[in-house]
Formats: structure tokens, C-alpha cells, sequence
């Protein structure tokens, strides 16, 4: 369960405060996909930020199966990243020079594991996702769905509990990106939770549960049942 407890978030710009996020709080449990819409601005990738570690409220608590992210160190958060999240961007962030396989192993190389376990855990990944036939193509062979679907084997590679996905479909045609909100809805079926920001309201029918967040706050959340 990821459990984000009165969470405020303010950034400071010089003389002025920026407050993305004013009192979220929020349970998501394990094995479901959920959704995060709201207008430009309203916090959304701040709180992305805050559920993977990669950042510290500026008030309350993110808790992570009952561990207290806020109170880890910077290297405590970086080794709760690699061990427990997967991100998935929008931009793709893929290395030009390395092919889809290489891409893929890259966080596990950075993590010390043998090249050949690397591999074989990359082969296994880019499998999940479909891309097998594509292991040795470079990032600028393989179409916008493509290269998505390599960013996410890689987001799953270290077989992460938490999948976060930040508007991924953005640069993706209708078809493709519901393609892949699909894949990501599938890994719910493992307990993962899977947390997704995007725009598209159709991709919200897909999930178990939206929250609109407005101006740094949950203004609503939405529960629905969804064919799976
Ligand atoms: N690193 C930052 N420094 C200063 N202000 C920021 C930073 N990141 C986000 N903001 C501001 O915080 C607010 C929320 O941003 P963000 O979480 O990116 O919203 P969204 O993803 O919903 O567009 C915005 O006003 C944005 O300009
Ligand atoms: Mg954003």
C-alpha cells in the first residue's frame, strides 16, 4: 500500500513559494490502476515525484508498505527507487546508441548484475511487452509505440512493486497509447500498483479508481468497475 498522508508540497522560486501540492492524501493499494487527471499545473508530476521517492514533501508523510519514505536518506531513496519503482515518462529517455536489449539491461548493469543475468532478464522483459522480435533494433528504428513499450520493459526489468507513468502516452496516437495503458493495466495483475497521469478520458475508463487533482489538491477520486 502507498499511502500519502497530508501531503504538501511548496517550491521556492526565488522570492516567491510555489504550493503544487496542499494537503493530498491518499491509499492506493496493490493491484490496482489508477489514474491522475487534472489541468496543466494542478501538481500532478510533483506527486509522481513524491510517490517514487524521487523527491521530499515539504509537509506529511509518504509511506511505502508501512515504511516512512520521508524520513529515508538521499541513498535509502535511491536504493527504494531501484529496488521498488519503475518510472515511465513521457519522453522515452532512451539511449540513441544502444539497442532496445541494451537499453533495457542498462538499470541492472548500473545495479552490478552480471551481463549475462542482465540479458537475460532485458530478453524477458522486452518478451512481457512484445518487443522480442525487436531486441537489436536502436531507439530510431523502432516506431513512438515502440519505443514506449522498450521504456517500460526497462521501467520493469528490476521487477519493480510500483509502476509510475507520467502522461506516457503523449506523444503517442490515440490507438497506440491505449496499447500501452493496457500493457500497464495488465502488470496490476501481479499486485503491482500502477499509477498513471494522463489526459486522455478514455485511458480513464480503463482504471480502477481516478483522482482529478486541482490546484495542489484531490478535488475528487472516482471508483469504477472495469472489465479486465
Ligand atoms: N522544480 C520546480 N520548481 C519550481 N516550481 C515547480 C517545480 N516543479 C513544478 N513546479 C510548479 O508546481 C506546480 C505544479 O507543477 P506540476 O506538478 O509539474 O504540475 P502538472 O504535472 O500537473 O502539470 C506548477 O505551478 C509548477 O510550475
Ligand atoms: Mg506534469
Amino acid at each position: 500500500m502507498l499511502v500519502l498522508n497530508d501531503v504538501h508540497k511548496t517550491y521556492q522560486m526565488g522570492e516567491t513559494q510555489v504550493r503544487a501540492l496542499r494537503g493530498v492524501s491518499l491509499e492506493l493499494p496493490p493491484a490496482q490502476f489508477s489514474v491522475i487527471m487534472g489541468h496543466s499545473g494542478s501538481g500532478k508530476s510533483t506527486l509522481m515525484h513524491l510517490a517514487g521517492c524521487l523527491d521530499v514533501p515539504t509537509s506529511g508523510h509518504v509511506e511505502y508498505g508501512g515504511m516512512d519514505l520521508t524520513t529515508l536518506s538521499s541513498r535509502e531513496r535511491a536504493d527504494f527507487r531501484s529496488s521498488e519503482v519503475g518510472f515511465v515518462f513521457q519522453k522515452y529517455n532512451l539511449v540513441g546508441n544502444l539497442t532496445a536489449l541494451e537499453n533495457v539491461a542498462l538499470p541492472l548493469l548500473l545495479r552490478n548484475t552480471t551481463a549475462k543475468q542482465a540479458q537475460a532478464q532485458a530478453r524477458e522483459a522486452l518478451d512481457l511487452v512484445g518487443l522480442k522480435e525487436r531486441m537489436t533494433h536502436r531507439p530510431a528504428k523502432l516506431s513512438g509505440g515502440e519505443q514506449q513499450r522498450v521504456a517500460i520493459a526497462r521501467s520493469l526489468v528490476n521487477d519493480p512493486t510500483m509502476i509510475l507513468a507520467d502522461e506516457p502516452t503523449g506523444n503517442l496516437d490515440t490507438t497506440t497509447g491505449e496499447r500501452i495503458l493496457k500493457l500497464l493495466r495488465r502488470f496490476t495483475d501481479n499486485d503491482k500498483i500502477v499509477l498513471v497521469v494522463t489526459h486522455n478520458p478514455e485511458i480513464a475508463d480503463m482504471a480502477d479508481r481516478v483522482v482529478y487533482l486541482r490546484d495542489g489538491q484531490v478535488e475528487s477520486q472516482q471508483f469504477q468497475e472495469v472489465a479486465r
